[in-house]
Order: structure tokens, then sequence, then C-alpha cells
């Protein structure tokens, strides 16, 4: 088990007139090397929930257990950094976070702030820089004459730099053009399955979602509603009241073949049939 989640609450401001009960009660647990989607209308607490799986917030009550390290509130002054390490954390928004001279620096940063020394942190920031499909000619440019969709993917390489086991992606895509969007969750993809690390991903893209996690957590007003496999989930007829939309895939499937989706129909099954569907029709 890689992640452990127990009653965790949180609280903005609390004790003041801005207080603000943004996580009730979160219990969770997410394998090793599982690709889980964390989802929920605006405001629901998904990024103050995946903020407390670095430390970045800690628990007003509860605990979470991260591999071997335990978060609770009581130990305010402890040092999180080997954590850190452990759990890559992308922000939503990462893109603002850029403040190197190059971009080759800012990726580098990471590496060299966890000791790994100067030559072999240039190797990760290329190695990870060319995995998100940023070009080498750019490496000496300053993130700031980026455009937004590159910004955020040499944010996303500055995390993956650090060779996180556990990837934890706010919205990673929002913004992105569809073909780039696409490609950044096959990278995802690929870190789970060549590279086994477990992946978080919160995302309101419903049709990322059903292609690649395979497990779907549903938070609504900072409860945990529905936490389930993505068959089960997007077969359930409650995801709507929460304001959830099926995947368009999934819309086109059951309005040409007139009934829900079988739990066993895999995401390349299901384009195959509504493939052969529409060759009939020609
Ligand atoms: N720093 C803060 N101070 C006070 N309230 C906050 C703060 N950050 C978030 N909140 C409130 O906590 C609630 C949960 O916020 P959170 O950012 O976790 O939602 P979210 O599910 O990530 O939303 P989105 O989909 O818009 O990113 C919201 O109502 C938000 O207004
Ligand atoms: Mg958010």
């Amino acid at each position: 088990m890689a992640i452990k989640i127990e009653n965790v609450f949180y609280t903005y401001a609390p004790q003041s007139v801005f207080e603000y009960k943004a996580l009730k009660g979160i219990d969770l647990k997410i394998n090793n090397n599982s690709f889980t989607a964390i989802i929920g209308q605006t405001g629901s607490g998904k990024s103050t929930l995946i903020q407390h799986l670095n430390a970045i917030l800690l628990p007003e009550a509860g605990t979470l257990e991260i591999n071997d390290f335990k978060i609770t509130n009581k130990d305010k002054k402890t040092s999180y950094k080997n954590l850190r390490k452990e759990v890559g954390l992308v922000f939503q928004f990462s893109e603002y976070q850029l403040f190197e001279e190059t971009i080759l620096k800012d990726v580098m940063f990471g590496p060299l702030n966890f000791d790994v020394d100067e030559k072999r942190a240039q190797e990760l920031a290329i190695k990870y820089l060319k995995l998100v499909n940023i070009d080498e000619s750019l490496f000496d440019k300053s993130p700031f004459d980026l455009s937004g969709g590159q910004k955020r993917r040499v944010a996303i390489a500055g995390i993956l730099a650090i060779q996180p086991d556990i990837i934890v992606l706010d919205e990673p895509t929002a913004g992105l053009d569809p073909q780039g969007a696409q490609e950044m969750m096959e990278v995802f993809l690929e870190l789970k399955e060549q590279h086994h690390k477990t992946l978080i991903l919160v995302s309101h893209d419903m049709d990322f979602v059903y292609e690649y996690a395979q497990n779907i957590v549903l938070l609504n007003e900072g409860r945990i509603v529905l936490n389930e496999d993505k068959v089960n989930f997007f077969n359930n007829k409650d995801i709507s009241k929460y304001g959830i939309e099926k995947p368009q895939l999934l819309n086109l499937y059951e309005g040409l073949f007139n009934k829900q989706a079988k739990m066993y129909l895999s995401y390349d099954k299901m384009i195959n049939l509504i493939v052969e569907e529409f060759s009939d029709v020609k």
C-alpha cells in the first residue's frame, strides 16, 4: 500500500470569519503502481487533499501514511524533505512557478536540492525535458519566453527529474491543446506501466479519466462520495447528481448500441466496436 489516509480533516483560516471546512473526514487507500483520478466539482477539496500527500498542508485531524512516513497534526516541526523526494506534486497552474534563468536550470533545481551532483542533475533534466517533448533548442532559453503549454511541460519535467515514486498531478493538461494533452497523458501512463510509478491525477476531463485511470475518487464538499474502478464508476447513476458528466466515448457507445458498456470492455475495445459500427454504415 503506497498511501493510507484515515479520517483527515482540514479547515482554512480556522476560527476566523473566513473559516472554511475544506476536508471533512477523508478515508482513502491507494495501492502502489496504480493510476487514480481524483475528480469533483470546483471547490470540492481536490487540491486541498492532494497537498496533504507531501505535507504541504498538515491535517487538522486524522493521519496519512505514505510509504514509511506518517503525517499527523502533532509533529509540525518534522522536516518532510525526504517525503518530498518520494512524492512529487505538480501544482495546479504550475506554469507560474518557474523562476530560474534558463529552462535547463529550472529542471535541475529539484535534483540539486536533493543533493544530486551537477552532472547527474543535468542528465536528469535533459532526460525529463525530452520526455515531456521540450525541444533541445529551448533548453537555454528563459522559462518566461515559453508558451503557457510549454511552461507547464517544463514544470512537470521539474518534478519528474526528482524521480519520485508517487507522482501527483493537479490538472496537468488544463489549457494544453488537445494533442499536447493526449501526449502528456501517454507520458504519465508510461511512467506507471514502464517505470512502476504510482500516479494520482486531478482532472476535469472525463474522457482522459476514463481512458487512463484505473480508479476514480469523487469528492463533494470535502467528502469522498464514490471510490470505484472506472467502469463501475461511470455506470453509477449517482454521478450526475454530483455534476459529473459521462465521458463522450461512453455516451457514443451507449447511444450506438443502446446498452450500458460492460465492465470487461476496455477503452480500446470500445473504440474498435464503435469504429466497426461506423464502417458498417458506409
Ligand atoms: N487558502 C485558502 N483560504 C481559504 N479557503 C480556501 C483556500 N484555498 C481553498 N479554499 C477553499 O476551500 C475549498 C476547496 O478548495 P480546493 O482548492 O481544494 O478545491 P478544488 O476541488 O481543487 O477546486 P478546483 O476544481 O477549482 O481546483 C474551496 O471552497 C476554496 O474556496
Ligand atoms: Mg484545485
